[in-house]
């Protein structure tokens, strides 16, 4: 059932150019310029109106949020929040009759997500879901929601739901800021299509496997790694430390590039492997600025990089190229060399990589 693969984690990262097409199927049409998303047409005017979005997940959903966060507020003009669904509940948040939450889950059986659901609608909000498995809590708790449609996930790290949460998070955003106006339609369009192309070019990502083993096989005995990214990079930083930590045991923290030097650039020495996610986007140069920073510390970096980047492979100790996108879908691309990364180096420490120490699929206890 692992489809010729050693873990249900690794058929599940290989599988993403298919689990990203299954979920657009029948809802992306770029070449008539439609988005179809009959899940949420009861609530679409409700969004277009909305003043504000909420968005309520945990782990791996709430990196899929953050990246909402920036797509629809670049594209939407709704300023929007991504809460943790455990922190959201206790803490008497101000939610009024009409605010959207977005509860982002690939489970549906989260007992945090679902509680923060439910003081959410108690509050008069209207409650999206965003979830993977068909008829579960989550789902039944919604008042509308899509589904990821990625297939079943075993593997306890999430991998294939998170590239589908964006794909769906994406085409709301998309369809929400057509509606109202503040994206170009020339824009739309061409998002469309480049959104149309992601199979493709996770399919080439995934080619960097070779390469990103011989770069596991040098740090998979480091006892710490930091992750940085910058912009729509910034959360796949996240994603990346958050993979490495639960399957592997190694220590991993991801920041925003530039919140380093407030703290977390005096860990850097010769020992501290860094990854870099610094693909061309509009934080590039900023950046190339962090990490020449990190090197002029002796960090060891490691560099996500787009196809042809003839300036970061000088400066740093590895380059793994993956191929360009527009910035708002290059997450979906980005992230998976850093699955790999962490796939890899947990094999090699000899870690249970599909049921690691202490960890449940879905987490139905708070
Ligand atoms: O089923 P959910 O998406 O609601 O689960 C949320 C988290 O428990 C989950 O993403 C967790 O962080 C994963 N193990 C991360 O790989």
């Amino acid at each position: 059932e692992k489809g010729g693969f050693e873990h249900f984690m690794l058929k599940e990262i290989f599988e993403q150019p298919k689990s990203i097409r299954d979920c657009f199927r029948g809802r992306l049409i770029a070449n008539e310029s439609k988005l179809v998303l009959g899940g949420i047409r009861d609530y679409s005017n409700a969004l277009i109106n909305a003043e504000r979005i909420v968005i309520v997940a945990c782990g791996t959903s709430w990196h899929a949020g953050l990246v909402a966060e920036y797509i629809f507020e670049e594209f939407c003009r709704i300023p929007v929040e991504v809460e943790y669904a455990s922190e959201f509940r206790y803490r008497n948040p101000v939610i009024r009759e009409g605010d959207i939450v977005f509860a982002i889950s690939q489970s549906g059986e989260t007992a945090d997500t679902l509680a923060a659901m439910e003081l959410a609608k108690s509050k008069g909000a209207i409650v999206l879901g965003v979830c993977n498995v068909v008829g579960s809590s989550i789902s039944r708790v919604s008042h509308e929601g899509v589904y990821t449609h990625a297939g079943p996930e075993i593997g306890v790290a999430s991998t294939k739901a998170f590239t589908a949460q964006l794909t769906v998070l994406t085409m709301i955003a998309l369809k929400t800021a057509l509606l109202k106006g503040t994206i170009a339609e020339q824009r739309y369009r061409e998002i469309l299509v480049d959104l149309e192309n992601i199979p493709a070019k996770v399919e080439r990502a995934l080619k960097t496997d070779d390469q990103v083993k011989k770069i596991a096989g040098i740090y998979k005995d480091a006892r710490n790694f930091l992750y940085l990214g910058r912009g729509y990079n910034f959360p796949v930083a996240l994603e990346g430390a958050l993979k490495l930590k639960e399957i592997s045991y190694i220590h991993a923290e991801g920041y925003p590039a530039a919140e380093m030097k407030h703290g977390p650039i005096a860990l850097i020495d010769e020992e501290m492997p860094v990854v870099v996610i610094a693909t061309r986007d509009s934080s590039y140069d900023k950046i190339v600025s962090n990490i020449q920073e990190v090197k002029a510390r002796k960090g060891k970096v490691i560099a996500i990089v787009s196809e042809g980047d003839s300036l970061i492979p000088g400066m740093v100790d590895h380059t793994i190229e993956v191929p360009g996108t527009h910035e708002v879908l290059m997450p979906m691309v980005s992230t998976i060399p850093l699955q790999l990364l962490s796939y890899h180096i947990a094999v090699m420490r000899g870690c249970n990589v599909d049921q690691p120490r202490n960890l449940a699929k879905s987490v139905t206890v708070e």
